[in-house]
């Protein structure tokens, strides 16, 4: 048993210290973290949440918010560095992310530039979650697909790749439907290539959505009651055509709809994911609390998931996750967060007394940084 604990232990991943240079409001500053759980305290617009964002930098090479990186440079400047220590499997390691004024951006381990950017996702693994990300409950389909194409592209590279080819063809499919209506004629036998080409990889793609959703349904309705300690008869449904007819059979079915819509009208690009709470649909009529409770049943989900694979805990995000909590959610998400799981956690709060008594309650092993 003992040796299990140690090597449990010697798998941590913990950042150990890292500098910001013209990141977004720090001209430069550095930060040291020796316990396991930093809660991140100061008023709004100090750089709490932009502390959190270049964390995730060192695991994703990029934000969690803004795609255009020439933003994330302090105002003014162009061109950004985050350099930090990480310690993973015992070793500490050095991660440096500079964004050049020309744009360019170069991601060093240990020194060693990384060729492809690609090749760091999954190292050092991490779950975020901030306020916007409510969206992957209350928003579009699109939303609920893209966080579950995430997940499973981190676990599993062959999931992306067909994934990617997915989507190539499917804009092909589409551009050659509207060819056809602008130029009156219509190429079956092109349209039959395609259709063909397509199918293994909404075959992999499908099963592997199926079986892992199968999975994650019962751990996030798990963490659901957790969070929530009511029982509010939440129900999560993988809903897709694909369930009760092959894709070959969809498309055709579907196949003069499409000449008519001028797009793909089936197939995995319209997979959904419904919540239900009491038989109704969770969007149209969850509490504001509910929902949030909901976004962090998914993202704990995601936690485990990734450590069960990983061999080891992921960093933890929070940011502003208290907002719209009653305290017996935050003491649960709390328990959830310092007891029950382990792992590097960061928790941003505007409230320090707040943040401190809360802590308090759960675990001595936390430090708060005053911003
Ligand atoms: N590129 C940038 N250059 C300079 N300042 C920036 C840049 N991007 C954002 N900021 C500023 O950084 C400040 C801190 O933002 P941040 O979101 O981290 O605040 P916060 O402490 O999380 O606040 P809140 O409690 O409101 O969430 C804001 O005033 C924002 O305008
Ligand atoms: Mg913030």
């Amino acid at each position: 048993m003992l040796s299990f604990c140690l090597y449990l232990a010697a798998l941590l991943l913990q950042i150990q210290s890292i500098t910001l240079t013209q990141f977004k409001n720090y001209s430069q500053q550095s930060f040291q973290f020796h316990e396991r759980i930093i809660g991140i305290c100061g008023k709004n617009g100090v750089g709490k949440t932009n502390l959190l964002d270049a964390i995730h930098y060192l695991s994703f090479a990029k934000s969690h918010f803004n795609r255009i990186e020439q933003l994330n440079s302090l105002h003014g400047y162009n061109g950004f560095r985050i350099e930090a220590t990480i310690q993973l499997n015992d070793k500490a390691e050095n991660v440096i992310c500079i964004v050049r004024e020309d744009g360019k951006k170069d991601f060093l381990l240990n020194e060693v530039p990384y060729q492809k950017m690609a090749n760091h996702i999954g190292r050092y693994p991490c779950v975020m979650i901030a306020p916007d990300d409510i969206h992957i409950i209350t928003g579009i389909s699109e939303d609920r697909r893209r966080w579950m194409d995430r997940l499973f592209s981190q676990l599993d590279s062959v999931y992306l790749s067909h994934l990617v080819t997915y989507n190539r063809l499917l804009q092909q499919r589409n551009s050659l439907l509207r060819n056809f209506a602008e130029n009156n004629v219509t190429d079956f036998t092109l349209l039959d290539v395609l259709d063909e080409q397509m199918q293994p990889h909404t075959n992999y793609i499908f099963e592997k959505r199926n079986s892992m959703l199968q999975l994650l349904i019962s751990e996030i309705l798990s963490n659901y009651k957790k969070i929530s300690a009511v029982d509010e008869s939440l129900e999560i449904l993988y809903e897709t055509e694909l369930l009760h007819t092959p894709f070959s059979e969809l498309l055709k079915w579907n196949r003069k709809k499409d000449l008519a819509a001028l797009r793909t009208t089936g197939g995995i690009h319209r997979d959904e994911i419904i919540f239900k709470i009491n038989s109704q649909l969770f969007k149209n009529i969850a509490s504001q609390g509910q929902r949030k409770s909901l976004l962090f049943a998914l993202k704990l989900t995601e936690f485990e998931v990734l450590k069960s694979n990983k061999g080891f805990s992921p960093i933890l995000l929070l940011d502003d996750v208290f907002e719209k909590l009653d305290e017996d959610r935050i003491g649960n998400l709390l328990q959830e967060v310092c007891t029950a799981k382990d792992g590097h956690v960061f928790i941003t709060d505007t409230n320090r007394e707040r943040l401190a008594i809360h802590l308090k309650q759960f675990t001595s092993g936390f430090a708060i940084i005053d911003l």
